[in-house]
């Protein structure tokens, strides 16, 4: 049986084309959360070569997500985009995604659905994160939503396919991965407040800046009064000075805002711990929680 590693090289290497291989060489390779949930669901050939896939989409989406957000850095390297330039970052990704569906298409019907479907529901996510970072939205299922779909989708797709090659029980381990996945990118969202930039591989309090009201603001907002929500409002989409940064942390420590957000994320977590037998997948839900990047 081939690795993952080793597969993952052979897509790339099918692909004939010494340039791509050659930046593809340099996308530091990441948590590779989805293989992991997969392997530790069922590992045979069939599920490596799924895994190898649902990474390449991964990888592919951030490529794009890395031009659409500007970002200079991913992982604490120079991000393809900023190495390369944008064209150059937008083709591979189209390269790697389309690779990848070429390699679903040996996949039974109802696998391709899943991992095409979750494609689609997770550009769509983008779509929303970009749409809503046009304004101050105070509305969380907006944001609950999208994050579903940005994040969540994708490792839903990966736990989900993964219970189908093994013969489990479908409901449970989808439940699992999108439970999993909402957690994760609330994590991400306070990990952008609380962490410094050496420890994130990207620039902290990015998010606000951004035009991003993530779960700790949106909680900040709601629990604020007029006066405190209009300067909160005030600092939206600019960049603070040590003050005003002060004063944002602060504020959203006070309301409790982090601590609220992660006490939701680890109640996503515990539920998605229903029905789940290996104590690998309940180490990953308590790792996402604990983690500091
Ligand atoms: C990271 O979000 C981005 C995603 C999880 C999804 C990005 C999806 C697309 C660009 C759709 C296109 C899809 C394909 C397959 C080409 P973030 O910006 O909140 O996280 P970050 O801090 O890690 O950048
Ligand atoms: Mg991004």
């Amino acid at each position: 049986m081939n690795s993952f590693d080793t597969v993952l090289e052979q897509f790339i290497n099918d692909l004939n084309n010494n340039f791509v291989a050659d930046i593809y060489a340099n996308i530091p390779s990441g948590k590779r959360l989805r293989p992991k949930l997969i392997f530790n669901i069922i590992k045979n050939e069939q599920s490596i070569k799924l895994a190898a896939i649902i990474e390449l989409i991964h990888i592919s989406s951030l490529l794009h997500d890395d031009v659409i957000d500007d970002a200079l850095t991913r992982r604490n390297e120079n991000s393809i985009n900023n190495t390369y330039g944008n064209k150059t970052a937008i083709m591979l990704g189209d390269i790697l995604y389309s690779k990848a569906f070429y390699e679903l298409t040996a996949f039974d019907t109802k696998i391709a659905k899943i991992v095409s479907k979750a494609v689609s529901t997770l550009s769509i996510g983008e779509l929303e994160d970009v749409k809503l970072a046009e304004f101050f939205n105070t509305d969380k299922e907006l944001y609950l939503s999208m994050i579903y779909k940005k994040t969540a989708s994708l490792i839903e797709a990966s736990t989900h396919a993964g219970a189908i090659l093994a013969g489990h029980d479908e409901n449970i381990y989808k439940t699992y991965g999108k439970n999993l996945g909402v957690a994760f990118q609330i994590i991400d969202d306070i990990l952008d407040i609380t962490e410094n930039s050496q420890t994130l591989g990207k620039p902290a309090l990015n998010d606000f800046k951004e035009g991003k009201v993530t779960l700790p603001y949106l909680i900040a907002y709601e629990k604020s009064s007029f006066n405190t929500q209009e300067k909160l409002k005030s600092m939206y989409k600019r960049v603070l000075n040590k003050e005003e940064s002060t004063w944002v942390k602060e504020l959203l420590n006070n309301t409790n805002a982090i601590k609220d957000s992660y006490n939701y994320a680890k109640t996503l977590a515990n539920q998605a711990l229903t029905g789940i037998k290996e104590p690998k997948l309940q180490e990953i839900i308590s790792s996402i929680l604990d983690r500091d990047f």
